[in-house]
C-alpha cells in the first residue's frame, strides 16, 4: 500500500537526514519505525506526508507511493485527500478552540457530508471522553486527552493510512496502554498505521512490522515478533528503557506544569 523507495531527504544545506530509505506498509498493517533522537523518524513522516517543505526540507533521491500512485510531489492537502493523515509530534491542538471544533476542523478533509458524519460517530466511538468533553477548549484536556484529540482529528478526514509520531511521548504507562489499544482498533477498522515511537516495547506490541532507523538509514527491519526477540533491539531499545522513559515522563510533566501555568495566567488574567 505504502512504499518507500531509496528516499533521501535534507533540510536546506545541511547533511542529509535521510539516506537511501526503503519501507514498505501492506494494505492492512501497522508498521512501528524506531529510533532515538534525531535518527529521522519525524523526517520520514514529513516526506510520507508531503510536509517537508513546511521544514525546508527537500527529497533529494527516491520515491514514495501509495496504492501504486507516486505522492512524493503532491501538495500536502492533495495527500490527505488520497486517504495518508500524519498526526505530528506534540499533540498540536488548537488549544482555544472547542474540542469539538478541532474535530471539525479535521473533518474538512471529509470527503463527503456523510463520510463526516460516520467519522464523527467512529471517533465518539473510539474516544467516549472527546464527546464528554465536546464543548470544552482544546488547551484544557490533559495530555493523554489531546493525544486523543489530535488523533481523532486525523480521523475525521477517513484516512486509509495513519501517520502517528510519537504518540506515547511523555505520558503515564496506564495512559500509554490505552493509546495502544486504541491504535489496535484504529488498524482492526480498516486503517493502516506508520507508528513512530521511541518507546520500542509499546510499539513492538502493537505492529505487525517494524523498522530501526539509525542516522538516517535503515539499520533493521522485519516482523514485530523478530524484532523484539532480536539481541540488537533488546540491547539498544528495549533495555534502557524503562530509565528513559521515566525521566522523559517527569521532563514532560515539568513542561505542561509550566504551560498550564502559562495557560491559566492567560484566563485568568
Ligand atoms: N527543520 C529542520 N532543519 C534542519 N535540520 C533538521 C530539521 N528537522 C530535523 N532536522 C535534522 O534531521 C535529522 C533527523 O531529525 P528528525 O526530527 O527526523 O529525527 P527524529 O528521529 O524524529 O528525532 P526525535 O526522536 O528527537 O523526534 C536530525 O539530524 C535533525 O537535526
Ligand atoms: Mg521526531
Amino acid at each position: 500500500m505504502l512504499s518507500v523507495r531509496g528516499l533521501s531527504v535534507r533540510y536546506g544545506r545541511s547533511v542529509g537526514a535521510l539516506e537511501g530509505v526503503d519501507v514498505e506498509v501492506p494494505g492492512d498493517g501497522v508498521l512501528a519505525v524506531l529510533g532515538g533522537n534525531g535518527a529521522g523518524k519525524s523526517t520520514l513522516l514529513r516526506a510520507v506526508s508531503g510536509t517537508l517543505g513546511l521544514y525546508r526540507g527537500a527529497i533529494t533521491e527516491g520515491e514514495i507511493s501509495f496504492d501504486g500512485d507516486r505522492i512524493d510531489r503532491l501538495d500536502p492537502a492533495v495527500v490527505v485527500r488520497r486517504g495518508v493523515v500524519a498526526v505530528p509530534e506534540g499533540r498540536q491542538v488548537f488549544a482555544r478552540m472547542t474540542v469539538e471544533d478541532n474535530l471539525r476542523a479535521g473533518g474538512l478533509g471529509a470527503a463527503s457530508a456523510a463520510a463526516r458524519t460516520a467519522a464523527r460517530r467512529r471517533v465518539g466511538e473510539l474516544f467516549p471522553v472527546l464527546t464528554e468533553r465536546a464543548s470544552q477548549r482544546a488547551g484544557l484536556l490533559s495530555g493523554g486527552e489531546q493525544q486523543m484529540l489530535a488523533i481523532g482529528r486525523a480521523l475525521m478526514s477517513g484516512p486509509r493510512l495513519l501517520l502517528l509520531d510519537e504518540p506515547s511521548l511523555g505520558l503515564a504507562p496506564q495512559m500509554v496502554g490505552r493509546i495502544a489499544r486504541i491504535i489496535r482498533e484504529i488498524h482492526a477498522q480498516g486503517t493502516s498505521v506508520v507508528l513512530v515511537e521511541q518507546n520500542a516495547t509499546m510499539a513492538l506490541q502493537v505492529a505487525d512490522h517494524a523498522a530501526v532507523l539509525e542516522v538516517g538509514r535503515i539499520a533493521l527491519s522485519g516482523p514485530a515478533a523478530e524484532l523484539a526477540a532480536s539481541e540488537d533491539v533488546q540491547r539498544l531499545y528495549l533495555g534502557g528503557h524503562a530509565e528513559s522513559q521515566a525521566q522523559a515522563d517527569a521532563e514532560e510533566a515539568e513542561a505542561r506544569t509550566h504551560r498550564g501555568r502559562r495557560t491559566l495566567s492567560r484566563w485568568v488574567g
